[in-house]
């Protein structure tokens, strides 16, 4: 690739070239639409409003989080809290892509409803290479309808500027590191824990795997600390299957948590990370101490392919 340089240049002129009117910009707070947001903000200052949905499918302190980088590198920003409306789609859907179709068309809305309130004319979007190739793109099978591409500027009458869409995750790596982008340590994908709840997703399910995907991340934080080798991805997923266990000297009947560690390099493909026993005990253990209603801790084997990395 280019010098990190020139290419946040050419991308700066880019948008200023592109952008008519107001433009509007969705953050995930992933390291592709943040990287966005900062480079806009460069190019274009108060005329992009960078936006933040919280909808309620995300980690722990995450909006708070994201709310921290919009203020340092001083954005134009607004953060909706919509995670009532997401729930509310969402009740009753258990198809894995169907739950996509929900969380993309609520996404949207909700996003109309700002682009409107506001009066943008350009969507600009943080899409990069494996998104839309991912995605079906011209090259390959639809694996997983990624909500992130896909829908929004022909619904919304937008014009579209996609500056980072030949980059590759490395890419955007390096090009945060220079514009000192605090580290993203892990992906997280667009439609959140909902996709992390196999079956129907609840707000007792979301807070309990909130609780559980603390622990994992903080576990494996601790352990892989300074270390070149920390995983790709690493998170729990709460399953609907309900075992029995024992607890003191009483019989419990409770939930199963699993929990994915994964080497790659793209995420297109990987092998399941193999951390020391010892390290898999401490989790499951503080796991089903902090969280009685969980009596079983599994860990997935599995590579991808045949896998993928998410289990829905
Ligand atoms: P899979 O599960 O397809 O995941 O092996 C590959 C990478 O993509 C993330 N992922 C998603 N990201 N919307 C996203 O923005 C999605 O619907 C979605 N599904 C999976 C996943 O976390 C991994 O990094």
């Amino acid at each position: 690739m280019v010098e990190p340089k020139d290419f946040v240049e050419e991308a700066e002129q880019n948008i200023k070239d592109n952008l008519i009117g107001k433009g509007i910009l969705a953050c995930s707070g992933g390291q592709d639409s943040t990287l966005l947001a900062v480079i806009a903000n460069r190019a274009a200052g108060e005329r992009v409003l960078t936006v933040f949905i919280n909808t309620g499918l995300l980690r722990e302190g995450e909006t708070e989080r994201v709310e921290q980088i919009f203020q340092r590198y001083k954005l134009n920003y607004r953060i909706v809290d919509a995670s009532e409306r997401f729930l509310e789609n969402l009740k009753g859907v258990i198809d894995p892509e169907d739950k996509r179709k929900v969380i993309g068309k609520t996404f949207i809305e909700v996003f109309e409803d700002v682009a409107r309130d506001y009066d943008a004319d350009t969507l600009l979007q943080g899409t990069i290479a494996p998104d839309w190739i991912e995605s079906g793109g011209d090259v390959r099978d639809k694996i997983k309808s990624h909500h992130n591409v896909g829908g929004l500027p022909e619904k919304m009458n937008l014009k579209l500027i996609e500056p980072l869409r030949d980059l590759y995750k490395d890419e955007i790596r390096e090009l945060s590191e220079y514009l000192n982008l605090p580290e993203i340590i892990q992906p997280f994908p667009g439609p959140g824990l909902s996709v992390r709840i196999i079956g129907e997703v609840t707000a007792d399910k979301l807070e309990l795997l909130r609780g559980v995907t603390k622990i994992v991340e903080d576990a494996v934080e601790e352990q892989y600390k300074g270390k070149e080798n920390i995983p790709w991805q690493f998170f729990a997923i709460l399953l609907p299957v309900k075992t029995t266990g024992i607890h003191g000297d009483r019989r419990t009947y409770g939930y199963t948590v699993a929990i994915r560690m994964i080497d790659s390099l793209d995420a297109m493909s990987g092998t399941f990370t193999k951390p020391p026993w010892d390290f898999l005990e401490e989790v499951s253990t503080r796991i089903t101490n902090e969280f009685k209603v969980i009596n079983r801790v599994v860990y997935d084997v599995t590579n991808k392919p045949p896998g993928t990395i998410e289990w829905e």
